[in-house]
């Protein structure tokens, strides 16, 4: 029996089959009911106690060995070659090559970036990693002060001037303002994080675009204007914007922007809420204590800020319904947004 399980195993490696229906045939007289490896399994029931031991091992060996040569043809006659002739077919046509996709977040925020540009706005960069003087202390957070409770972000060191990461790109206005010649025309793109816990609303890390405009007699009337504007290019020519009261250490008078529903055209819908409005920004005349603390003189310049979260205008602009779509990197969602810009 030793002799024709070794002369079976050496026979199993030397199969070769072109076609399926060969490995199904191999199959059957291997391990088929009445298969020979099957037959020889119901002759080890009756062999001699001391020799169960090692013919044991080499029939199940058999079996294992069996097993896996009539997997390896079926894989290579399901991959296209046929055993026995060389693996390398190089007529074989390549492997498919996907291309990837802008993401959602870049295509919205280099609109935005291309809507300021065209108003004369430069684009102006910072670090991540800030300190509290550029994140709060230079923007009228004063050290305690419960309006830094709206932005709670997360430490890497404390002291007197701790470092931490930004919670809005601000950051970048306190440097422009710091560094720049006047009047100051930027906008402020980046990434923010904020110690929030994770939902279809909110995250801890998104992104922002933020502008500043810093002269001799700018007024809130420059504001609203330049906020129109945006709201045109972004969401179309009939786009209607509202100015809510609101705070911010940094602004005084300060601001949220709402657009008019691009949805149901403000007639109200579930997009919206019912109030034909969708919240955009916020924005407000820059504090004269802020201009004071980046050393420009508030009684000769003055000028407005805004910013915006880029999620939020992609999610009203494409109706995107989960913020953390954004994160997943989900190919079938990043589909969606194909685009040669
Ligand atoms: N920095 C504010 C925020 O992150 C946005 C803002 C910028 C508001 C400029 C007003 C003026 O919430």
């Amino acid at each position: 029996m030793k002799d024709r399980i070794e002369k079976l195993l050496e026979e199993i490696q030397e199969l070769k089959a072109q076609k399926e229906q060969e490995v199904e045939e191999i199959r059957i007289r291997l391990l088929g009911k009445k298969g020979v490896v099957t037959q020889l399994f119901d002759e080890f029931r009756t062999v001699l106690p001391e020799q169960k031991r090692e013919l044991g091992q080499i029939l199940n060996k058999l079996k294992v060995v069996a097993t896996e040569k009539i997997d390896e043809l079926r894989d290579m006659i399901s991959e296209g070659g046929s055993t026995g002739k060389s693996e390398f077919d190089l007529t074989k046509p390549g492997d498919k090559f996907e291309l990837g996709a802008k993401h959602p977040i870049s295509i919205t925020r280099s609109e935005i970036l291309a809507i300021f540009n065209k108003l004369g706005y430069a684009i102006a960069d910072g670090p991540e990693i800030e300190d509290d003087w550029h994140v709060f202390g230079a923007l009228n957070f004063p050290p305690e002060h419960p309006a830094r409770d709206m932005q709670d972000t997360f430490f890497i060191s404390t002291g007197e001037n701790p470092v931490l990461l930004r919670t809005h790109t601000s950051s970048i206005q306190v440097r422009a303002m710091e560094t720049m010649k006047l009047p100051i025309r930027v906008v402020c793109p980046g990434r923010v994080f904020r110690n929030e816990a994770i939902s279809a609303r909110a995250h801890c890390i998104f992104h922002q675009v933020e502008g500043l405009y810093i002269d001799k007699d700018v007024s809130f009337a420059d504001l609203k204007q330049a906020v129109l504007l945006f709201a045109k290019e972004m969401f179309g020519d009939n786009v209607q914007i509202r100015l809510r009261p609101s705070y911010f250490p940094f602004t005084e008078p300060s601001a949220e922007v709402d657009v008019s529903c691009n949805i149901c055209g403000g007639k109200g819908c579930n997009i919206c809420k019912g109030t034909g409005w969708l919240e955009i920004m916020g924005c407000g005349m820059v504090d004269p204590n802020v201009l004071e603390a980046s050393g420009i003189d508030s009684k000769v310049y003055s000028g407005f800020a805004f910013g915006m979260g880029v999620e939020r205008i992609a999610m009203l602009k494409w109706q995107v319904r989960d913020l953390r779509l954004y994160f997943e990197n989900d190919i079938r969602f990043l589909k969606e947004f194909q685009t040669s810009v």
